[in-house]
């Protein structure tokens, strides 16, 4: 599973914004702690505002210490001049996310009713607004709640969730609140959707290849595929739309990315030809076998007193065969003669750019959280970068990937 927590995962894109979340009365309301806490760690700014009825799940006080803010609540005399505080946190605001949200309050709303703090929020602000259901099954399947979902959705409230799972009730159903990364994740997304990618279709490699050697076991290496996911995640929240081909059905699957799951490389090979012809950059991160099984067994391979001798032949060279009319970045991750290695690659494959990593350096490369990265470009010039978390070495990468996209 991937460990990074969401403040490392969502880089500087959450830092200094401010977001007003909204909190209602669903027993999902103690997973809000959870989402402001994220929040506030990732550097936002986050103003919480509780319905009458959250305050009977969580109280104040709870949001109050871990965001750093007062908490908007009922309670406040509405003739004082904190009344107006919903006018001035809906003007404030980058982004309103009420989660988790009731059938109740999803009522409301679709109906103009402000009668609360939130409601009045929601409907004084310009932010966009994403909700999160969480309720019972019956009542999120509902024609009356979907039609007043399909009223915000007209609108351009983003909906994220329910998810599936157990409920209240003990009954397992559609329901529940939506993952807390999935939140966080559409959170960013929606914050950078006019991003400098805005437009633009990436595809994205993670992992390492696995090459079958029999059933039941493979030829692969140690790659972790956080690179890849980061770079996936960096240029959806850039605006870009996203589609990671991947190894890995581990890693916490990024929301509003297109999933492709694959094993080998001549699996990876056929994804990312298939996918390429409608894109606009490629960013090879997967660590791809360079040699496979010459033939997969069908059976098990027995244990004999001769050994085994595996004879391997050569994948495709996806980086290197597939061309088209897209920029192109490669990965070279390297114990040796790190830049000679790296450019020598840069030139054998066309690349506009190459990443190079050096593996041996501390904390940095297979499983870390950081990487020490250089770039490197065709003429030549290199950008040495510190040992930094992987999600500001995809940003840095996607940097020069916009540059070189909007010089087109
Ligand atoms: N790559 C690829 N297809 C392969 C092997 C590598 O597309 N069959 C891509 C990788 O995703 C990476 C870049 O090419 O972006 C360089 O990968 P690397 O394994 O370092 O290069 P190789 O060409 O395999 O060279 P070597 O293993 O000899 O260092």
């Amino acid at each position: 599973m991937n460990t990074q927590s969401n403040w490392l995962r969502s880089g500087k894109m959450l830092s200094n914004k401010t977001i007003v979340l909204g909190v209602t009365g669903s027993i999902a309301a103690y997973k809000a702690v959870e989402i402001a806490s994220q929040l506030t760690q990732a550097g936002a700014i986050v103003s919480v505002i509780m319905t009458e009825a959250a305050t009977e799940f969580v109280t104040p006080l709870t949001f109050q210490a871990i965001t750093g803010r007062r908490v908007v609540t009922e309670m406040f005399d509405l003739t004082s001049e904190f009344s107006i505080e919903h006018v001035r946190l809906a003007e404030a605001a980058d982004i309103v996310i009420i989660a988790p949200i009731t059938a109740n309050v999803i009522a409301k709303l679709a109906a103009g009713i402000a009668d609360d703090m939130l409601c009045c929020t929601v409907l004084a602000t310009k932010a966009p607004v994403l909700i999160a259901p969480a309720m019972d099954a019956n009542m999120y399947d509902n024609p009356i709640t979907q039609d007043n979902l399909s009223k915000l959705k007209a609108r351009n409230f983003t909906i994220i969730g329910p998810a599936w799972g157990r409920l209240a009730s003990g009954q397992a159903g559609l329901g529940r609140l939506a993952d807390i990364n999935d939140i966080i994740g559409a959170i960013c997304q929606t914050l950078g959707k006019n991003g400098d990618l805005a437009g633009n279709h990436i595809v994205v490699t993670a992992g390492g290849t696995r090459e079958p050697v029999d059933p039941v076991r493979y030829i692969s290496n140690r790659s972790s595929g956080k690179m890849g996911y980061a770079l996936a995640e960096a240029a959806r929240d850039r605006g870009a739309k996203v589609s990671l081909i991947t190894t890995l059905a581990s890693l916490i699957e990024p929301i509003g990315v297109d999933i492709v799951n694959v094993n080998t490389a001549q699996e990876m090979y056929e994804a990312v030809r298939n996918v390429v012809p409608q894109a606009d950059a490629l960013v090879m991160a997967a660590a791809v076998a360079d040699y496979r099984p010459a033939s997969t067994a069908k059976d098990k391979i027995k244990k004999t007193d001769a050994g085994l001798t595996l004879k391997l032949e050569l994948t495709p060279d996806i980086l290197g065969s597939i061309k088209g009319d897209f920029i192109k970045v490669g990965f070279a991750a390297e114990s040796n003669s790190l830049i000679e290695n790296a450019k020598q690659k840069l030139q054998q494959k066309e690349l506009d750019l190459i990443v190079a990593n050096d593996i041996t350096a501390t904390d940095s490369g297979f499983g870390a959280d950081n990487d020490r990265v250089a770039i490197i470009d065709p003429e030549g010039n290199i950008e040495s970068l510190p040992l930094l978390p992987k999600r500001e070495v995809a940003d840095k990468v996607l940097d020069k990937v916009a540059e070189l996209l909007s010089g087109r």
